[in-house]
């Protein structure tokens, strides 16, 4: 493993100069798929000692630290052989064995030139680098990178996803893995990544672009990650010249906030890296050529929670999942006979959300499952709350806050509005939503309104499935449940006398396509500021 990379175009700056990255390890130099430190007599290709003689290393040393410049045959002479008269033919037969070397059968390309009675150029890009001692020893004593974090836990079901997802991976230079937030997508891409690693000559790795505001910087992100550094308006650029010789697996893990620079990157690392694969996590996919989009859903659950056993319901991902957490979390809890509707009640509610569902299960022993079920009646406030992890995955709410994130203001307003509807919808019932005074979407014309329910399932906020030809929209129980709080939120705020949501809550009876969400909410005396 490498650290504190500069790149440079052309000559490297020589040792010494005062330029040199501020490291510990010894200083190194890299071009293609070698690393040259001198301080230790090493060439390596691919992290693997190739082995040359000590005259061989010096003239390369020599050559690659001047770059770019032409060398004379004296100079060398002068500086590889300092205290000794020798022959040029020395220079030919330690010239012959470093182009063997580094130029294999012919089949690479070439980084010495010859000027014919003159002298030797370098003509390769080199980067200087330092090596680090922290250098990691892979399986086998290879010095594979590891640049891939360990999952906390094992996955719970997912085995067919897995499977399909590396064959996915074989076949497709880039594969999206897109879902909500909280669905498992990182987790599921890191357990397929750690297997795959292996079969990449340069191992596996992941950058995590969740933190990234400017999205100038994704490219330094990604360099960051590998232990490179490049800048400035040529940074993606220097990282393709970086990559353009290594077989990696490259894992750009949540994207979301980044979309179009992460899909700039990727199209870019694509063409120019012929040894790249890209598996990439985000709400959306990239939209770049060659693109492989797989969907991910919540874990799987029962159709039907009446009559399930406890043993049957241990079939289930979902519900094995908030069981496995909740007794992990408090040793000693068990599922009670006549309860496992219940808990299969509460996953469906939570979408089969693993990190809904984590949250929940840590809550469970102190609510049971009956206050949970309540508690999810009045909104995702209080659900869950844990110290470790992203911001994003403390709790329900922060995780859904997360996901509403770098939506468009009629996006926002739409999800609002059709929070208050249950079960799934058409066009036509979304029509009516908007034309309500005060959805903040009266003006939008059909079409604008079809664009910004695709721009939504597209982000993974809403699902959306064909019937009869035409497409039907349902929002995840979550998502419904923090567009209502939204609503409820902004009537209070404004202190407004009439609120969308509200004439509807009036006229509970007899209206069964009020959200059920809406229904409960009244019911339970969760929202006064609505219910008035
Ligand atoms: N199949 C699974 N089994 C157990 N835990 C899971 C599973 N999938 C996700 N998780 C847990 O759920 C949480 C969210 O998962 P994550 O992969 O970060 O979701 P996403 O990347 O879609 O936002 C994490 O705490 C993770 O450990
Ligand atoms: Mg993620």
């Amino acid at each position: 493993m490498w650290a504190h990379k500069r790149i440079h175009g052309a000559a490297p700056a020589p040792v010494g100069s005062g330029d040199d990255p501020p490291s510990s390890g010894p200083t190194a130099y890299a071009f293609g798929r070698f690393v040259l430190i001198p301080e230790r007599q090493v060439l390596m290709e691919h992290h693997q000692p190739v082995h040359l003689g000590s005259r061989a290393l010096d003239i390369l040393t020599l050559l690659v630290q001047r770059a770019g410049a032409l060398v004379g045959k004296d100079e060398i002479l002068a500086r590889v052989w300092a205290h000794s008269v020798v022959e040029d033919s020395n220079i030919k037969v330690n010239m012959a064995a470093l182009r063997r070397a580094l130029e294999g059968d012919g089949s690479h390309r070439a980084f010495i030139a010859t000027t014919r009675g003159r002298g030797y150029r370098f003509v390769g890009i080199v980067q200087q680098i330092h090596w680090t001692e922290t250098t990691a020893l892979g399986a086998g004593g290879s010095l594979l990178p590891r640049r891939l974090p360990a999952l906390v836990s094992p996955l719970v079901g997912r085995h067919r996803e897995a499977a399909a997802l590396m064959d996915d991976v074989e076949q497709h230079r880039l594969v999206s893995l897109v879902g909500p937030a909280g669905v498992g997508k990182t987790s599921l891409a890191l357990s397929v990544a750690t297997q795959l690693a292996e079969h990449y000559r340069h191992g596996a790795c992941l950058v995590d672009l969740a933190a990234v505001t400017d999205p100038s910087t994704v490219p330094a992100t990604v360099a960051a990650a590998l232990d490179l550094s490049v800048e400035g308006p040529a940074a993606l650029s220097a990282l393709c010249r970086c990559l353009e010789h290594q077989e990696l697996l490259l894992m750009l893990d949540t994207c979301d906030a980044q979309v179009d620079a992460a899909a700039h990157c990727a199209d870019e690392l694509l063409r120019r890296c012929p040894g790249l694969r890209l598996l990439v996590t985000c709400r959306e996919p990239l939209s770049v050529s060659g693109e492989c989009v797989r969907r991910l859903r919540g874990l799987a659950l029962p159709r039907s929670a009446s009559r399930l056993t406890t043993a049957r319901a241990m079939c289930f991902p979902a519900i094995r999942l908030l069981l496995d957490r909740a007794a992990a979390h408090s040793r000693g809890f068990v599922l009670q006979e006549g309860e496992a509707g219940k808990a299969a009640e509460l996953c469906r509610r939570l979408d089969g959300l693993p990190l809904a569902i984590e949250l929940a299960a840590t809550q469970l022993v102190d609510h049971g499952l009956d206050g949970l079920l309540q508690q999810l009646d009045i909104g995702l406030q209080g659900l869950g709350a844990r110290r470790g992890g992203p911001e994003r995955h403390r709790s329900l709410d922060a995780a859904q806050a997360w996901g509403w994130r770098h939506l468009s203001a009629r996006e926002v307003r739409l999800l609002m509005a059709a929070s208050a509807l249950d079960g799934d919808f058409d066009v036509q019932k979304a029509a009516v939503m908007a034309s309500r005074p005060g959805s903040g979407l009266e003006a939008l014309s059909r079409p604008e309104l079809v664009g910004v329910l695709s721009a939504l399932a597209r982000k993974s906020l809403l699902t959306r499935d064909l019937r009869d030809g035409a497409p039907r929209y349902r929002l995840p129980e979550t998502t419904r449940a923090h567009g209502h709080a939204r609503m409820a939120r902004e009537a209070r705020e404004a202190a407004r006398p009439e609120h969308p949501v509200r004439p509807a809550l009036h006229e509970i009876a007899g209206r069964p396509h009020l959200s059920a969400y809406g229904l409960r909410a009244v019911r339970a005396g969760g929202d006064a500021a609505i219910i008035d």
